[in-house]
């Protein structure tokens, strides 16, 4: 019996026939409670002010992240990540905003925990470029180098203020050494072993997070590649990966998401702890914007890239589609 006379054997497409089949043999899916939903709260607004690089993404008002935290919790969504946005003159060098109990990311984290409870995973960046005059994510020294052990003394006093605030996670994003260490003793030390630590571990240098500068006003002049990680080195992510997890982080990510697939299956190999994928806001804009001239089907394009993140091996996958997707998911399934 020649293959060639009776055709091929083995058929892949059999298990590809209809929408059934494919659902029932789908190796990876993409639930709600996968999903967190990155989102800024802004200092002095009254009403929500859309963010131009980022369409159907909003700074919001106190009342409207409640809202939309609500609208979260509704849809099944797992979490929240709050970005604060000060005014330009709560901004410093020390970033005080960001350690004030009355800054603008605190009072967000109060309105947030009041409204969803624990029903919702709260989380908070802890970080301080949306909070210095200069826009760098740490303090300077004198020579105008970011100062990593003066910061791990900013960080410090950030996590201890976001968990009085009612954080449930905090979100160490600067990329300074021993970051994850001094946050889980300054935890530890006022009593919050409770609150858990998501670490930022592999956080490249990006271009991509061009419209999160606009969402958030920063005032970075320069870029970070002196604390950021450089897009062309893989093995240094490995030695960030084996420090936080020593510095007991409960949680990893890996940071951007899509350029950095290779990254994330690495991790998932290797990790016993949650990983994260943070789809960022330059991913969201590249998708909004070819979506928005109808060159790609806008939600097939969102749900294939938030698939990417599960295949690739992540457990938690940070996006600003988070709540609209997960209706999709829930309407799917
Ligand atoms: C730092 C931080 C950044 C993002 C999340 N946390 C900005 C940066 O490192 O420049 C970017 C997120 C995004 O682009 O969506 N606080």
């Amino acid at each position: 019996m020649s293959v060639l006379g009776d055709g091929p054997v083995v058929r892949p497409r059999r298990l590809r026939g209809t929408d059934a089949m494919r659902r029932m043999v789908a190796e990876h899916r993409v639930h709600p409670a996968d999903l967190v939903l990155p989102a800024f709260v802004r200092e002095g607004i009254a009403e929500p002010v859309a963010i131009s690089s980022m369409p159907g993404v909003v700074q919001h008002t106190h009342d409207s992240i409640r809202k939309a935290a609500a609208e979260a919790v509704a849809a099944g969504v797992g979490g929240i990540m709050l970005f604060g946005v000060p005014e330009e003159s709560a901004k410093d060098a020390a970033g005080s905003a960001g350690t004030d109990p009355d800054g603008i990311l605190q009072s967000a984290l109060r309105a947030v925990r009041a409204e969803v409870g624990d029903d919702l995973v709260v989380m908070s960046d802890l970080c301080l470029d949306e909070t210095t005059d200069h826009g760098h994510c740490g303090v300077l020294d004198a020579a105008g180098r970011v100062d990593n052990d003066a910061t791990l003394e900013r960080y410090a006093e950030m996590a201890q203020v976001q968990a009085d605030a009612g954080a449930h996670v905090v979100g160490p994003s600067g990329m300074m050494d021993g970051q994850v260490a001094v946050v889980r003793e300054a935890l530890d030390d006022i009593g919050r072993q409770d609150v858990a630590i998501l670490a930022y571990t592999a956080k490249y240098a990006s271009a991509f997070y061009g419209p999160f500068r606009e969402a958030v006003g920063s005032s970075l002049k320069g870029d970070r590649r002196t604390y950021q990680q450089d897009p062309a080195n893989f093995r240094e992510s490995l030695r960030e990966l084996e420090l936080d997890l020593a510095e007991g982080a409960d949680m990893v990510m890996v940071k951007p998401g899509l350029p950095y697939l290779d990254v994330l299956a690495d991790f998932a190999a290797k990790v016993d702890v949650p990983l994260a994928a943070y789809q960022i806001s330059g991913e969201y804009a590249m998708v909004e914007a070819a979506a928005g001239k109808g060159w790609i089907d806008r939600e097939r394009a969102v749900l294939e890239t938030l698939t990417s993140f599960k295949r690739a091996g992540a457990d938690i996958v940070l996006t600003y589609w988070a709540t609209e997707a997960a209706g999709w998911l829930r309407r799917d399934y």
